[in-house]
């Protein structure tokens, strides 16, 4: 994960009363060593004090343009100075719309339009005003402008009203803006990644499919877009929500699998098969719901296509990179694996440990050798693996005759 001691960040608070949870968001920024300098608006400071905030950042809190300590009166300018980004939270109605048409009145609203950095808001306010034709047109502004909207959360209300337009908690704003600034190590790269299992069908409501949650792939799916990737995920059956930026595609079976991979695959300069494909699916799925009978029944079953096989067996492959689940003979059995996919990396992980569970712990295995990522969260482990999958791919297509650019114009 990416060393966030260096981030500078402004964290402008408006007049709601989720202020409140602004104060814990600069306690977890300031706990990962950022930097943050608060900016608040008149009115939330009846909400909270710049004090508490002065005194959770350890810095000075500023509220108005023409304040004194800013020698040269340019408060909005000095104040985003080298800011990784500006993050809004609470951001009112009254601000949203604020932004939406360009106004710059306050100090706020002045540094939001003098900014070179990106603008993350977290809006907050009553469900009717969140579902306000004006309001819904300054999102929609925002979202245009590439503002990055965080939330609302559905929930209880301080008016004692139920629905749309609770803030997100710190924790969750904490983690968009810890995203937000990973550095960009595949900025302009188009990642295809799958994810989950596949389900492959015996009739048309039974079939066979694996314990895989799909958890790793989709961790991954937001490290490559943390890090500035165009990412494709095709997934098999999850319960998970894809990443909001991800082009995704929903598949059943190995072979739906297979062609959207095809289909996606031709600009891809990086391919990463997470997903646990079945092996074998069933030849004749049957039309109609198999009836259970005394005698003993066989299916018949024919390998799948392997996928990752494919894409690294192309004329002009992307940097493909296999995941290894085995349940014993670990680093020998996935460098075999690698070894007969022909793909630079692969990453080897104990079924029984890395199946469904939130933790893993990956050894990656590619022409240097191997290096184990100690057992993590795996939204932690998805940054390392991406960084390392990043520098790999890079020095690949340094030493590559002709430029990424020629191999995918090339490509299929
Ligand atoms: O199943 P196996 O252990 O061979 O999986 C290793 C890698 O190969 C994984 O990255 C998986 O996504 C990929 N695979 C595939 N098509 C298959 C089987 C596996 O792409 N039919």
């Amino acid at each position: 994960m990416a060393d966030l001691r260096q981030q500078r960040v402004v964290l402008g608070v408006t007049g709601g009363i989720a202020a409140y949870k602004a104060a814990e968001l600069v306690r977890l920024l300031v706990k990962d060593g950022v930097e943050v300098q608060v900016v608040m608006t008149q009115s939330a400071c009846s909400f909270i004090t710049p004090a508490t905030m002065q005194a959770l950042s350890g810095r000075p809190v500023f509220t108005d343009m023409w304040d004194p300590r800013v020698s040269d009166n340019m408060a909005h300018i000095e104040l985003s100075r080298g800011a990784g980004l500006i993050v809004v939270a609470p951001a009112t109605a009254d601000f949203l719309a604020k932004l939406a048409n360009g106004h710059a009145d306050d100090l706020l609203s002045t540094l939001c339009m003098a900014r070179e950095c990106p603008l993350l808001v977290a809006p907050a306010m009553n469900r009717q005003m969140w579902d306000n034709q004006a309001t819904r047109r300054n999102v929609a502004q925002l979202a245009r402008d590439g503002v990055v909207i965080l939330g609302p959360a559905s929930g209880d209300q301080a008016c004692g009203e139920t629905g749309m337009g609770r803030m997100l908690e710190a924790q969750q704003i904490h983690d968009e803006i810890n995203s937000s600034l990973q550095p960009k190590l595949l900025a302009g790269k188009q990642v295809l990644i799958t994810a989950g299992p596949t389900f492959e069908a015996i009739d048309p409501v039974r079939g066979i499919t694996n314990r895989s949650s799909g958890k790793m792939g989709y961790a991954i799916a937001r490290a490559a877009l943390d890090a500035g990737a165009q990412v494709t995920l095709v997934s098999g059956p999850t319960n998970l929500e894809a990443p909001a930026a991800a082009k995704i595609e929903r598949i059943e079976s190995a072979n739906e699998m297979f062609a959207a991979v095809k289909k996606h695959v031709r600009g891809a300069d990086i391919y990463i098969g997470v997903a646990a494909v079945a092996d074998y699916r069933v030849a004749k799925p049957s039309e109609q719901k198999i009836k259970r009978t005394a005698a003993n029944l066989a299916l018949e079953l024919v390998p799948n296509p392997d996928i990752l096989a494919y894409c690294a067996g192309l004329p002009r492959p992307p940097f493909c990179v296999g995941f290894a689940a085995e349940s014993q003979k670990l680093h020998e059995f996935a460098d075999a694996k690698r070894r007969r996919k022909k793909v630079p990396l692969m990453v080897a992980n104990l079924a029984q440990d890395a199946i469904g569970a939130d933790d893993n712990e990956v050894t990656l295995l590619d022409d240097s050798g191997t290096h184990t990522l100690p057992r993590a969260p795996k939204t932690v482990l998805a940054r390392q693996l991406v960084a390392y999958i990043a520098k790999l791919y890079s020095s690949a297509k340094t030493t590559r005759s002709g430029t990424a650019k020629d191999a995918k114009d090339a490509k299929v």
